[in-house]
């Protein structure tokens, strides 16, 4: 068992492979935080310290110590009231108007296996890979309780933290505010590793001296956004890819989060990820409950590449899920940037012809085969085949595609509603708007409100009926716009519920449509990366990294992307140049190479390559499929830092280190240009390595303690990629 629990001392150890985490129930029924870090053995108690603080109070039952303050001891789940002033866990509002909430130590249970979350996405396991701990604690004034859920994944190196607010008094509350984890150190310096953004250009990695006062990153858009990713990194100061201790927080939601982080006057750390206070306002009858979505906690103390490599396995395996978490995905050719609106079913046929000319697995016919939806100002909600515009009924367009050998797939858009809709112009109440106002626009379109069972049904009724029709076999999933308005019109709901009811709404929604089409790829997407979270990634293994397709950018949004997500998540695509988003034109080599770190496909119209290009591209193709296995699940690692260096460059190494794969893309030319000499890692130092492509030998040490010198070519963002094979001899 990995978690234990020591009667005498009240403390509970959870163990992994590499990590220990330790709390303890103390003499006044609080439960503190001791420890989380590096394996350790015995009791950590004795690193809390007491002395007299100046204005940090004391709770009463101390009596005249005035050593003991909850505003200086590190706690597992802190709330609101309770002499503790840095950034709280919990807040709960009383009916008396008073936002406090006592929690004491009442009980606990240990079990086996890993606990589930009604309604909710959280990190799933075998019977035997997991084990449960939760602790139930009360405030016994108001009897609102908290069962704290720790799941231990021991090979994993993974502890996940979730909690559950019940109500068991007579009086109604509301939640304020809740997180899933909290962390404090009780020293240290630390740094933050998180990811800002915005549309077409996501996951930007900045980091960050964890200073005095309070550092928040967070959504307020109904989503977990482009602009900051729900997941963050928190390393000891000077730590790089290698070295150092880091810890990870990632929250397995897809909604609106907070993750706080402040140094406080003690010089003690504190770090909160839950859900984000603001347009949040749970109402709780009595026996009514609340479940905080899960945050997923791992640690390393060799730097953020082995953090990194420990949630893109605990993603891939115990988050993914389907017949698709485990195989290679079909490499699609998409029609979006083909063209755009303007395509009908003989062009859908066509690109499929073409498809299969080249190697392409699927035909993906994005938006505008529904409703009236020549653009995007129209249609959304209207769910029927525009069988004008296709010319056909989707089964003869889809029947068509798969006599090629290709695979079809299907945009749609459901949580969406267009004011020029039908369905708008029949149940107006169906979109997410405050009575008396005008409603914010985005994309020109409003959002529906999925936190009620019968919109969810209509819209399901209707996409089931056209996926009824044909054979088709993957579903892109768009989400484009944020949400504002934050009003349910039946339930006469503000703010405060129904952001979290929409959420869990939208998962509900997921959760029926694989339970009906169970072998169904779903790819997530919100104008690209708006919505790529853990949450999604537990319906939708894969989703579209971003809108934007330049290889040179997509070199900086995939390594942020990376410090978390595993390689078989990422959405990744060729398209053409110059690039539509940016204007630039790179190598057709170079935009393969670097959707080669992710699902990999095309984002273009074959048929207007010429005949070269479409030899390069078939070969590509053929090249990418000898190693899609090794992308899949290999393990990865970053070898620059493309936002620093001069060169974006990764690698991934199967997990026996027999073979590898080495990416770069070099970002900066100048005269008489420097070398850049490209350090490798994972590999096996005493083991000989030989590149494909030369035939020349290397030791695995020499690879990686030196390097190997990328050539000097003329040209802007070459590309290369090494292939390493292990030889059985010497050299
Ligand atoms: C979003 C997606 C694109 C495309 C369009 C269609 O922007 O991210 O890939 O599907 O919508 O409207």
């Amino acid at each position: 068992m990995a978690i234990c629990f020591q009667e005498k001392k009240h403390i509970f150890t959870l163990q992994t492979a590499h990590s220990t985490y330790q709390m303890k129930v103390d003499d006044f029924g609080f439960l503190v935080h001791l420890y989380y870090g590096g394996k350790t053995a015995g009791d950590m108690d004795y690193l809390l310290t007491y002395y007299d603080r100046g204005f940090s109070g004391n709770p009463s039952e101390v009596k005249n110590d005035r050593t003991y303050s909850m505003d200086a001891l590190p706690q597992e789940y802190p709330a609101l009231g309770m002499g503790d002033y840095r950034s709280s866990a919990l807040i709960i509002h009383n009916v008396d108007g008073t936002d406090c909430c006592n929690l004491r130590y009442v009980s606990h249970e240990i079990k086996k296996g890993k606990y589930h979350l009604k309604g909710l996405p959280a990190v799933y396991a075998k019977e035997e890979e997991a084990d449960t701990l939760k602790i139930l604690l009360e405030d016994a004034v108001s009897k609102v309780q908290v069962v704290l859920l720790y799941g231990v994944l021991e090979k994993e190196d993974i502890i996940t933290r979730s909690a559950k607010i019940i109500n068991q008094g007579d009086k109604r509350i509301s939640v304020k505010k809740a997180a899933s984890a909290c962390l404090d150190f009780v020293d240290g310096s630390y740094e933050m590793l998180s990811f800002y953004g915005r549309h077409a250009m996501e996951r930007n990695f900045q980091r960050t001296e964890i200073a005095h006062g309070n550092y928040v990153i967070g959504s307020r858009r109904g989503t977990s956004s482009h602009q900051y990713n729900p997941a963050v990194m928190i390393a000891e100061k000077g730590a790089t890819e290698d070295t150092g201790k880091c810890y990870g927080m990632v929250f397995v939601y897809s909604g609106n989060f907070m993750f706080e982080v402040e140094n406080d006057q003690y010089g003690q750390t504190r770090a909160v990820m839950g859900l984000h206070s603001d347009l949040f306002h749970y109402p709780l009858e009595q026996g009514q409950e609340l479940v905080i979505p899960e945050t997923i906690l791992s640690y390393s103390g060799e730097g953020f590449g082995k953090l990194s490599r420990q949630y893109h396995q605990c993603i891939r395996e115990h988050i993914c899920r389907g017949r698709y978490r485990d195989q290679i995905r079909p490499i699609l050719l998409n029609s979006w940037e083909a063209a755009y609106f303007d395509f009908d079913g003989e062009m859908i046929v066509e690109l499929a012809k073409e498809a299969a000319e080249l190697g392409i697995d699927m035909v993906v016919m994005d938006d505008g085969w529904f409703g009236k939806r020549d653009d995007d100002n129209s249609g959304l909600g209207d769910w029927q085949v525009n069988e004008k515009k296709l010319g056909c009924t989707l089964k003869e367009l889809t029947d068509k595609v798969n006599s090629y050998g290709v695979k079809f797939g299907i945009w749609i858009e459901p949580e969406m509603i267009s004011e020029d809709s039908d369905l708008y112009r029949e149940h107006p109440d169906y979109a997410i708007q405050i009575p008396g106002r005008k409603p914010i626009r985005g994309r020109n379109q409003l959002v529906l409100d999925f936190s009620r069972e019968e919109v969810r049904s209509h819209v399901f009724e209707q996409i089931c009926a056209v996926l009824d029709q044909a054979n088709v076999e993957y579903i892109k999933w768009d989400m484009n716009r944020s949400l504002a308005d934050f009003y349910s019109m039946k339930k006469n709901q503000g703010q405060g519920q129904v952001t979290y009811d929409y959420v869990l709404g939208v998962y509900d929604f997921l959760d029926k449509l694989l339970g009906r089409y169970p072998d169904m790829l779903i790819e997530g997407c919100s104008g690209g990366g708006g919505r790529f979270d853990a949450g999604m990634l537990y319906y939708t293994p894969q989703i579209w990294c971003s809108d934007n397709t330049d290889a040179v950018d997509r070199v900086l949004i995939q390594y942020g992307t990376s410090f978390f997500y595993p390689a078989s998540a990422v959405g990744a695509h060729v398209s053409a140049v110059p690039n539509h988003q940016t204007g630039r034109s790179v190598s057709l080599h170079t935009r393969g190479v670097v959707a080669m770190a992710g699902t990999f496909g095309y984002e273009l119209d074959p048929g207007k390559l010429t005949k070269e290009e479409k030899e390069e591209l078939k070969e590509q193709i053929r090249h990418y499929k000898e190693y899609a296995q090794l992308i899949h699940s290999g393990k990865y690692y970053r070898l620059s830092n493309p936002f620093s260096d001069s060169c974006g460059a990764w690698m991934f190494v199967s997990e026996d280190g027999e073979c590898a794969l080495v990416n770069v893309v070099m970002l900066e030319i100048h005269g008489n240009m420097t070398v850049n000499y490209v350090r490798m890692k994972g590999l096996i130092p005493d083991a000989v390595y030989e590149d494909s492509d030369t035939g020349r030998c290397y030791y695995g040490s020499a690879l990686m303690e030196a390097g190997i010198p990328m050539p000097v070519e003329l040209g802007e963002y070459l590309a290369y990629q090494i292939v390493l094979k292990r030889k059985p001899d010497e050299i």
